[in-house]
């Protein structure tokens, strides 16, 4: 393990001042929105804005601009908004110019269509949910209006979701999906690894991994019955026992890991050397290093030289291919979960619900960062 920190710090620090304004320069499309035009400056909604980081009470509600809508995208009042960790996150650390401020935080949303542009897929009246992409705006969705691109947005099931099921299911499922993806071809019966079954990105992860006839080993603890309804094949309790000791050595085909850190490590050890290693992109390497802000530059080079060391590895064949990615808004795949859910061969666990945009932001914030919810976190913007 040293020897992979030590490499992945050396190459990343070489590489860092290098390559990073390239590859900001080369971010995916899915990642430049269009941003909404300049806001009207007199007309105003409730939102949960937070203008400085730090902890949950640096947020409150203010009156913010209304989003204007652009021409591929529909206005909508915002019924519940989904909690994830980058929005604690992104509150939490100094990320300018990444999350610029003032922010709203929030990311996915449930809704009803209150402005469409002309020939949209979409209506006044209509039911929707979506999410925003992630950096380089100030808009969100724990506001009583968002502006969301028509591309990224899905109209709600008629039947087999409910609005707060539509509100958890945006990032955390299109995270899975895209996953999943990465992962692919996997033949029926494939051996997986699922870290962290019990959250809101895991859950997905176990489903879609058994929609697709794989086996399916997961970690967790007091989601162990969770993990086991939503059809894991082994369930490994890791403050009871070592997952290295439950899982063969090199006996994987896929490892999907929302924890990172000393998992990276241990979990490639289990990989077959065909196999794939897919990375949900996290903090846990700051476990390591000690640093209080992934803007860290030794974080930031850590990080660099970590993906290049993986990569570079599963590339020449030495060790499994190694993927990590941000997820992507995106409409299309996003009904494709919707499919399944109305289906019913997939569930939107739904956690907590936590009431307004003030203390109910601040509350599901502060619930999501003990690491412990079972499913889904939303915010009733409602109340
Ligand atoms: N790459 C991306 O674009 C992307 C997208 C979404 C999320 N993420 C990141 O992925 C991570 C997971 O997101 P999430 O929404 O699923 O978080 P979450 O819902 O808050 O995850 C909480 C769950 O983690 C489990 N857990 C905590 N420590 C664990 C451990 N050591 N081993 C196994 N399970 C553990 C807990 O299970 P028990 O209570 O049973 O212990 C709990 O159910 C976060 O870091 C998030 O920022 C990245």
């Amino acid at each position: 393990m040293k020897r992979a920190v030590c490499a992945a710090v050396v190459g990343g620090l070489a590489t860092y001042f290098a390559l990073v304004p390239v590859a900001v320069a080369l971010l995916p499309q899915g990642l430049v929105w269009k941003e909404p035009p300049a806001p009207h400056a007199t007309a105003t909604m409730r939102a949960s804005v937070y203008l400085t980081s730090g902890d949950e009470s640096v947020m409150d509600v203010r009156p913010f601009p209304r989003p204007v809508p652009n021409a591929h995208q529909v206005l909508v009042q915002v019924l519940f908004a989904g909690a994830n960790p980058v929005d604690f996150k992104f509150r939490r650390d100094s990320l300018w110019p990444i999350v610029p401020r003032p922010k709203i935080s929030g990311f996915d949303f449930s809704g009803t269509v209150v402005q469409a542009p002309p020939g949209s897929a979409f209506k006044p009246g209509d039911r929707v949910h979506g999410m925003l992409p992630c950096p380089f705006h100030s808009w969100g969705t724990y506001a009583e209006l968002v502006a969301a691109d028509e591309a990224f947005t899905a109209h709600v099931p008629p039947r087999g979701m409910t609005m707060q099921e539509a509100a958890g299911a945006p990032l955390a499922a299109l995270t899975a999906w895209q996953a999943i993806e990465r992962a692919k071809p996997l033949p029926a019966g494939a051996k997986v690894l699922v870290h962290a079954g019990a959250g809101g990105v895991g859950n997905f992860l176990v489903q879609l991994a058994k929609a697709n006839g794989w086996h399916v080993t997961t970690t967790c603890s007091a989601g162990a019955a969770l993990c086991k309804a939503l059809g894991a094949d082994v369930v490994v309790d890791y403050k009871r026992e070592d997952f290295e000791r439950v899982v063969p050595a090199g006996s994987l085909d896929a490892v999907f890991d929302c924890i990172g850190g000393a998992y990276l490590q241990k979990s490639m050890r289990l990989c077959k050397l065909s196999g794939t290693y897919v990375e949900i992109l996290n903090d846990g390497l700051l476990d390591y290093l000690q640093v209080s802000s992934v803007t860290h530059p030794l974080y930031q080079a850590y990080f660099v030289g970590q993906f290049l060391y993986y990569t570079l590895r599963g590339a020449l064949g030495l060790g499994p291919a190694f993927k990590r990615g941000v997820v992507q808004a995106n409409g299309e795949q996003l009904a494709a979960v919707d499919a399944l859910v109305a289906k019913g061969e997939v569930r939107v666990v739904v956690d907590r619900v936590f009431d307004g945009l003030g203390q109910g932001a601040r509350d599901a914030h502060a619930y999501l960062a003990t690491n412990k919810a079972q499913g889904k976190v939303l915010v009733d913007v409602t109340r």
